[in-house]
């Protein structure tokens, strides 16, 4: 069953890796857990820290971050 929230996370400012793979041991951010056959994680940068709400369900169309599509069935 998909995530009903996305991960809320307190960011600096910076590179950050969302995992795309559902593999990683510390969700919603890529360990290396995907592979060398998985593509890899979903890189993001940040100009400044910042709160923001990262998808938790894999559904989003704006990854890596929540477009309120858990929402919906
Ligand atoms: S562990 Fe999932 S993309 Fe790296």
């Amino acid at each position: 069953m998909p995530a009903q929230h996305p991960f809320m996370a307190k960011l600096d400012a910076g590179k950050h890796y969302w995992c795309s793979c559902g593999k990683s041991g510390n969700a919603p951010f890529c360990d290396g857990s995907h592979g060398k056959d998985h593509p890899g994680p979903v890189e993001f940068a940040l100009e400044t820290a910042q709160e923001v709400a990262l998808c938790n369900c894999g559904k989003t169309q704006n990854r890596p971050f929540c477009d309120g599509c858990h929402t919906k069935s």
